[in-house]
């Protein structure tokens, strides 16, 4: 499956995707994670410290990916991803590292190539840590055209949901075939219910809620991975989530 985690500013993307990534390596399954924020920094929350996270190879502009192009899968898996302590294998898409260098569009072209290939040699699942707002669905072609299941992720805000519902519009036309939200940083039962009724309201199929949770933040202000211990109540919904994108078809 290649998901792409998508979302408004500051949702929790990035926390949403390196604990699905982790769930799914967990159990066995080959994950690559692909950082393609301009701000990279999936790769803390899989595990590396920030200096091993600056020194992920950056993946190369504007290559096309596959059969008869630039470079194979395997080539670019293998020069530019990095195993994280989580056990999965990170690609860093773009990043930005001198001031007024020009775009971005050359690394999301590469992040398209890429998942337009068959990946299935090199990973059972291809999780997409996007950058906020909804650019790369405009992008020439689309940064995630190739994606089977888009996840919306949303904070209990009526602009994050209206965010999924924009997206779902865009996703569609782009021939994404599936896209779900997800509620993040419920903090009680009525985030959950408003969650249920503004994605009814604006027709975005709900996936699953996932609460806000200290040791959320307690990883992210050490620089870490979630306990799974002190995790329990989020980790619980991340395994939910999963049963549901599991039964997802993405034939
Ligand atoms: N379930 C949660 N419980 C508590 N805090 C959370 C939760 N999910 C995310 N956060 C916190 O919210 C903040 C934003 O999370 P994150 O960086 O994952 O969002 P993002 O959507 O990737 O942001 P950006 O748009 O900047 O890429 C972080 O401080 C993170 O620790
Ligand atoms: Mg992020």
């Amino acid at each position: 499956m290649k998901l792409g985690i998508v979302g408004k500013g500051g949702v929790g993307k990035t926390t949403v995707s390196a604990l699905l990534a982790r769930s799914y390596a967990a159990d066995g399954a080959r994950v690559l994670a692909i950082d393609t924020d301009s701000n990279p920094n999936l790769g803390v929350s899989l595990g590396l410290s920030v200096a091993d996270m600056e020194n992920v190879p950056v993946l190369p502009r504007a290559v096309i990916v596959g059969s008869g192009g630039d470079r194979t899968p395997e080539e670019l898996v293998r020069d530019y991803g990095r195993i994280t302590p989580a056990g999965v294998s990170l690609l860093s898409a773009i990043k930005v590292s001198e001031a007024g260098a020009g775009c971005m569009c050359g690394g999301h072209a590469t992040v398209r190539s890429l998942l337009g290939t068959a990946l299935e040699e090199h990973a059972d699942v291809a999780i997409v840590d996007m950058e906020a707002g909804l650019e790369h669905l405009s992008r020439s072609g689309g940064t995630l055209a190739h994606a089977d299941v888009l996840l919306v992720v949303m904070e209990p805000t009526r602009k994050s949901v209206l965010t999924a519902s924009r997206t779902a519009v865009l996703a569609e036309e782009l021939g994404i075939p599936r896209t779900v939200a997800v509620g993040n940083k419920a903090r009680d039962a009525s985030d959950a219910d408003f969650f249920r009724a503004a994605c009814a309201e604006y027709g975005v199929p709900l996936a699953g809620v996932l609460p806000y949770d200290a040791a959320v933040v307690a990883a992210d202000l050490a620089g870490g991975v979630v306990d799974a211990e002190q995790g329990v109540a989020v980790l619980r919904e991340v395994a939910a989530l999963r049963r549901f994108l599991d039964g997802v078809p993405v034939a």
